[in-house]
């Protein structure tokens, strides 16, 4: 969700560094794109809707200019179009924006009483105008922010070029994502430390409520009281390389067929080699009473199936919360509490407010976090990475199934030795080992999967259903076909359909559903047939221990047995794949779903 990029430097180099850096924001989702540039001495700004390829052909990528600032706009406030996208500009002050400006009205009638006109129906343009105003009384820039961080409520990370100083850029931060990286001889802003990479890999944290003054050659950051604060300046390890779909037609099925990896790659720093017991590599768990457990979309789905394997398997309670919903509710944390926070950008804005409202709660937090050093993963207390490598695609595959493989580990430590005896746990880890072969053999199926697509894919209303574990998958296999194919689709707790949702059932209409444990598979069935005498056509996900004799279904997908601890990967791949290749024949726009952001940095 939105990109932001700076430059400053000698090199004048800024339009190149932009439209690069913009380029690779592009997977944050956005719905237009724009620039503003120094040259000669004058400002120019260019903006298109759409998207960065637009705005490229509107550039002459001769212009040497020495200061820029470039955006990638994910509409919050009026619509995607031209005169809302970014930057804006009113008086002396261009900014471009990442967050929301939460009083933006009030302040708008105000600065209309002081003679402001606004030609955009963004919150960007009345924060451009407050520190257009605050500037003309003031004429210093530092006094101005430190008054517009009073005046201005909401999240912002804000790239900011003042006409009467064409050789710095200033950045200002609170709630929303913002880095400074470091060139020889140039600087940069940026959402993210990978935008940069081609130029550098040094890089220097803005913490919420700071402000910075970059030249070429000196970075000057000022904190919350406005004094000067040493930098520290930070090298980024991760992976460099332009991601690259390798063959496959799109970033999702690319990270589908990932997975093996990354399961392999996630639990192998806790488990021992050739000795098959659990590495103590985890924090302590034992001075928790209870764990809750706050995300968003795809991330609370694994959520709900960690809580079910850690309420199961370790005997401790487990709440799970959406976390724009546990923000708001009344909460019961203490010391004895565990706050675990799961999130692949790691900069979703919910659930970077949760972890910060635990904190204040004096509850511990962990985080299960795919993007090294991002916001979520440096302000928990203890971090568990999940090693999905970059994922592109809006849509999340690999991430989503290495955080449960990190929840599964952390159901089987607290239970090691306590509720679990040796053996079992020995055996789970066998399994664990066995995980990717078995993930390669439901992978291998894709042909069946492209079979199946190929009979359900135009329908407009598609259900998931199964109980326990297989809820939780359901729903997360609802999400996915949702998002990518924009079939309208839900996910119901098997037993719940009689209660209301089966007269929805009507004679063809495609209901997938997921039987993977045995003590419960009987209840399922019963349901399954209840949707099958009203004409359902039913795709059952089984799994291979499962008797599912009987004329109850239409099409089968077996997947591998295994230890409910590991099962879940395995279940949730033909629900990936289903999803994706049914939107593949619906012609969609796989890898950047309409309306969806990959990094949710809006709350
Ligand atoms: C998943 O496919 C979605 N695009 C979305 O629900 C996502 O899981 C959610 O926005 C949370 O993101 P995070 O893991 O980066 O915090
Ligand atoms: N709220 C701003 C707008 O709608 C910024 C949105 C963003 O973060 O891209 O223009």
């Amino acid at each position: 969700m939105c990109g932001i990029i700076g430059y400053v430097g000698k090199k004048n180099n800024a339009l190149d560094v932009i439209i690069e850096g913009l380029l690779r924001l592009e997977y944050r989702g956005y719905d237009s794109a724009g620039i503003a540039y120094v040259k000669d001495g004058l400002l120019n700004i260019e903006k298109e809707k759409g998207k960065i390829a637009n705005l490229k052909e509107k550039l002459d990528f001769n212009d040497k200019s020495n200061l820029g600032i470039g955006h990638t706009r994910w509409a919050t406030h009026g619509e995607p179009n031209y005169v809302n996208s970014h930057p804006h500009k009113v008086g002396k002050i261009s900014i471009v924006h990442n967050g929301i400006i939460e009083n933006y009205s009030e302040l708008k009638e105000e600065l209309i009483e002081k003679g402001y006109e606004f030609k955009s129906s963004t919150d960007t343009e009345v924060a451009c105008a407050l520190l257009d105003y605050i500037y003309s009384e003031t004429n210093s820039i530092e006094q101005t922010i430190a008054i517009f961080r009073e005046k201005a409520r909401g999240a912002y990370a804000l790239g900011i070029i003042v006409d009467d100083d064409y050789n710095h850029l200033y950045a200002v931060k609170k709630d929303s994502p913002l880095i400074i990286a470091c060139g020889d001889n140039e600087n940069y802003i940026a959402s993210d430390v990978p935008a940069i990479l081609k130029y550098t890999n040094k890089y220097i944290v803005l913490n919420d409520g700071e402000f910075a003054k970059i030249s070429a050659d000196k970075i000057l950051v000022y904190d919350e009281n406005a004094d000067l604060r040493k930098v520290e300046v930070k090298e980024f390890k991760g992976d460099s390389n332009a991601v690259e779909k390798n063959g496959y037609d799109h970033f999702m099925l690319k990270e589908i067929y990932e997975q093996p990896e990354v399961i392999k790659a996630t639990t192998l720093p806790y488990i021992e080699k050739g000795v098959d017991s659990l590495v103590d590599n985890m924090p302590d768990f034992s001075k928790y009473k209870k764990i809750d457990i706050v995300a968003c979309g795809s991330a609370y789905h694994a959520g709900l199936v960690g809580k079910t394997l850690i309420e199961e398997f370790a005997n401790v309670p487990v709440t799970v919360d959406i976390a724009s919903e546990y923000r708001y509710k009344k909460l019961f944390l203490d010391e004895e509490t565990l706050v675990i926070v799961v999130s692949q950008s790691g900069e979703t804005a919910d659930t970077l407010a949760a972890l910060k409202i635990a904190k204040e709660h004096g509850s511990d937090t962990l985080g299960i976090i795919n993007v090294v050093e991002s916001s979520i993963a440096r302000a928990a207390h203890q971090v568990l990475y999940t090693k999905a490598g970059a994922e592109i695609a809006v849509a999340t595959t690999k991430a989503y199934s290495s955080q449960i493989a990190l929840l599964s580990l952390i159901a089987l430590n607290i239970a090691n030795n306590k509720t679990m005896k040796q053996e079992e746990v020995l055996e789970v880890l066998k399994g664990i080992r066995a995980l990717p072969t078995q993930m390669q053999s439901v992978l291998n199926e894709r042909e069946h999967y492209k079979e199946i697509a190929e009979k359900i894919y135009d329908h407009d209303s598609i259900f998931f259903i199964g109980r326990d574990i297989d809820y939780a998958l359901s729903m997360e296999g609802s999400l996915k076909l949702k998002e990518i194919s924009y079939i309208n689709s839900q996910a119901y707790a098997a037993g719940e359909l009689k209660h209301g949702t089966i007269s929805l059932i009507e004679e063809g209409t495609p209901v997938i559903a997921l039987v993977t444990e045995e003590k419960i598979a009987e209840k399922t069935i019963s349901n399954i047939k209840e949707v099958k005498a009203r004409g359902a056509k039913v795709i059952l996900v089984a799994s291979e221990n499962i008797n599912i004799s009987g004329d109850f279904y239409d099409e089968l997908i077996l997947v591998p047995d295994a230890n409910k601890l590991i099962k879940p990967m395995l279940t949730v791949i033909p629900l990936q794949m289903l999803s994706y290749e049914i939107a593949k024949l619906r012609g969609c726009d796989i890898d950047k779903p309409k309306n969806l952001a990959k990094s949710v940095t809006v709350e």
